[in-house]
């Protein structure tokens, strides 16, 4: 993988999220969790590079974003498609994902991430803040994101490091 300054990046932020989709992973080598999302953007924050992510808190992913300082943000070639639609179907609560895709684990800064990965972010935790019903300006979406009310948890994250391949 090779560093790079994250304001290098060429491709489309809402390709990136919307088509490929990310892997959102936090934890260490001994314990950690990954799961797809494809709701997320980035952009500039508080003068900071910043990642943001929505997990809802079902999610056993959402353990670990509570838990670590850090996440990863990774988006994967298309090849691997099939393993992120496991890991976005399927819980680590009942599954070992890389164990199911053949992703291999790998340590990214102080988190982790996947060694087929070929755009990866290391993000720092800033902010977090639950989606409050009473913001929607458009209540359309309350009703079609949220019929169990279980309102994501927005992430702010630093991207403090992006590789890619
Ligand atoms: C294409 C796709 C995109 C998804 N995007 C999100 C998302 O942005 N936020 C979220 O909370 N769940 C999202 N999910 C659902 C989680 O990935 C899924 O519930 C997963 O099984 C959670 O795994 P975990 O319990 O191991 O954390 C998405 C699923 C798919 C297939």
């Amino acid at each position: 993988m090779q560093k790079i300054d994250i304001k290098t990046l060429k491709e489309n932020v809402v390709s990136l999220f919307d088509d490929k989709w990310a892997l959102i992973t936090a934890g260490n080598k001994e314990s950690y969790n990954t799961m797809t999302a494809s709701w997320g953007t980035m952009g500039e924050l508080w003068n900071k590079d910043v990642c943001f992510a929505f997990i809802r808190p079902q999610r056993y992913t959402y353990e670990f974003m509570e838990r670590e300082d850090y996440f990863t943000v990774s988006f994967f070639p298309e090849e691997y498609k099939k393993a992120l639609g496991f890991c976005g179907r399927y819980s680590g609560r009942d599954y070992d994902k890389a164990k199911q895709t053949g992703l291999t684990p790998m340590e990214v800064g102080n988190s982790m991430s996947f060694e087929e990965g070929e755009i990866i972010l290391l993000c720092k935790k800033l902010y977090i803040q639950d989606i409050d019903p009473k913001g929607f300006i458009d209540e359309s979406i309350d009703a079609a994101c949220y019929p169990q009310k279980d309102y994501h948890r927005m992430y702010v994250g630093e991207i403090v490091e992006a590789y890619i391949k």
